[in-house]
């Protein structure tokens, strides 16, 4: 073995002397800490990492319990692509992906998009990202300019109102009901920011068990909604990340269904039907539009063998996977359900009713300050997402008396017994 001295021949005296004097690798080196005070960006912000602790009941988090996740499933059909033609695989982890991603996966999305959404798109106008966030940051990257007045649903997923201002995005909130956006008061809200001189650029929409209302918009909504965006000249970006866990009514077509124009762009999500950790999401949009977006992308396509893994484990699973899962998710979503109603039934609170998704959206009386208290809730056991995280122009008007409560991750029971601790922690903080 050579040594760290090039082979067998020493160092010099004086440099003998010199590294004898040098604290080893690895040793701590007592100097002043380094100051980045006058270096940073101008852009860069000092924002806490999330410290990833979870409450006993956590109703806070955004996705399915580890334990339903398809491990197997996913082991099972990499090794099936190892077995059946190492080169490729070995091929295919060799080279950066493609820009767009891995074909195959395309090519299985482009037909889970024909079967299960209802339109024709080739694996060519499909790129996948690394999460369907990512896709929503290039896509908003291509279309926003600073001081852009962009819609979104009035309480709206934050993942992407961070996006957004980040890309200095002037977000205004459209008005919902049970059944998601409202399409006359959206239309009169168009017309009177463009009387005002800030006609929006684009609006934002999650049409299938809204997070964090988990509303489903219906085709005849949609249709409405599409007719108001073509005579104000506005896209929609469509995101269609819950649309796979609906375990109640029926499916709505997607907006892209309705209307090959161009002014939809679709982007949807692996990481709920499957696991977050996979990160691989993807949308469509019209050519230009598409390159636009994959102008503002880092590197290459994302992960292969996360790519690998889905694409072999839907195209065999996907219905028996669906079977599984969604009855749990139904399951889980009565029990959080039932046990609202039996603690907060005569608290004057409403509750959501979702189809699918992961969310109920709970609203205390007017008055009720939830947001405020998250903190000691938190502590004391129970875990949700405050109304005022989600609203789309940030005001701070309206989601104090609201919360997201997920009621996918915990189990049944959990479900149940965390809802009749929230109702006496929320009695014990004066919030009911
Ligand atoms: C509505 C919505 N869109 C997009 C995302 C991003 O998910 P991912 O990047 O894991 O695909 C989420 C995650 O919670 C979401 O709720």
């Amino acid at each position: 073995m050579q040594s760290a001295q090039c082979g067998s021949k020493l160092a010099p005296p004086d440099l003998q002397d010199m590294t004898a004097a040098m604290p080893r690798l690895g040793s701590a080196i007592m100097v002043d800490t380094f100051s980045y005070e006058t270096l940073y960006s101008e852009k860069s912000v000092d924002t806490p990492l999330n410290p990833g602790v979870h409450a006993k009941y956590d109703f806070a988090v955004a996705y399915p319990a580890p334990e339903t996740l398809p491990l197997d499933g996913l082991i099972q059909s990499l090794q099936s692509a190892v077995d059946s033609d190492s080169t490729k695989v070995l091929a295919e982890l060799a080279y950066y992906p493609h820009q767009l991603g891995a074909l195959e996966l395309r090519e299985y999305t482009a037909q889970k998009l024909a079967t299960d959404r209802g339109f024709t798109v080739t694996p060519d106008e499909i790129a996948l990202t690394n999460g369907s966030g990512e896709a929503l940051g290039l896509v908003i990257q291509a279309l926003t300019n600073p001081g852009d007045v962009v819609l979104a649903e009035e309480f709206v997923y934050m993942g992407t109102t961070a996006q957004l201002r980040r890309f200095g995005a002037d977000i205004r909130g459209m008005a919902m009901d049970e059944g998601g956006i409202i399409p006359e008061a959206l239309d009169t809200q168009i017309t009177a920011l463009a009387a005002a001189g800030e006609k929006p650029k684009y609006i934002y929409v999650i049409p299938e068990h809204q997070n964090p209302m988990g509303s489903t918009v219906s085709a005849e909504r949609r249709k409405a909604i599409l007719a108001i965006c073509h005579k104000h000249g506005l896209p929609i970006l469509e995101d269609d990340c819950y649309v796979d866990l609906r375990f109640k009514g029926d499916v709505q077509p997607a907006f892209r269904a309705l209307d090959d124009s161009g002014i939809v762009v679709y982007v949807a999500s692996y990481s709920k039907l499957l696991a977050p950790g996979l990160r691989l999401g993807y949308f469509t949009a019209s050519p230009e539009l598409m390159r636009r977006a994959l102008s503002f992308k880092l590197g290459s396509g994302p992960n292969q063998f996360a790519a690998i893994a889905i694409e072999g484990y839907l195209r065999n699973n996907l219905e028996s996977h669906k079977d599984n899962f969604n009855p749990l998710l139904k399951a889980k979503c009565n029990s959080m359900t039932a046990a609202l109603e039996e603690h907060f039934g005569s608290s004057g609170a409403t509750w959501s009713a979702p189809e699918g998704g992961c969310y109920v959206w709970l609203t205390m009386p007017e008055g009720s300050d939830i947001a405020s208290i998250r903190d000691e809730v938190f502590e004391q056991g129970v875990g949700y997402v405050a109304g005022t995280n989600f609203e789309a122009d940030a005001s701070g008007r309206i989601g104090h008396n609201s919360a997201r409560l997920c009621f996918a991750f915990e189990s049944v029971e959990k479900n149940a017994e965390g809802i009749a601790l929230l109702a006496q922690l929320f009695k014990q903080h004066g919030a009911m």
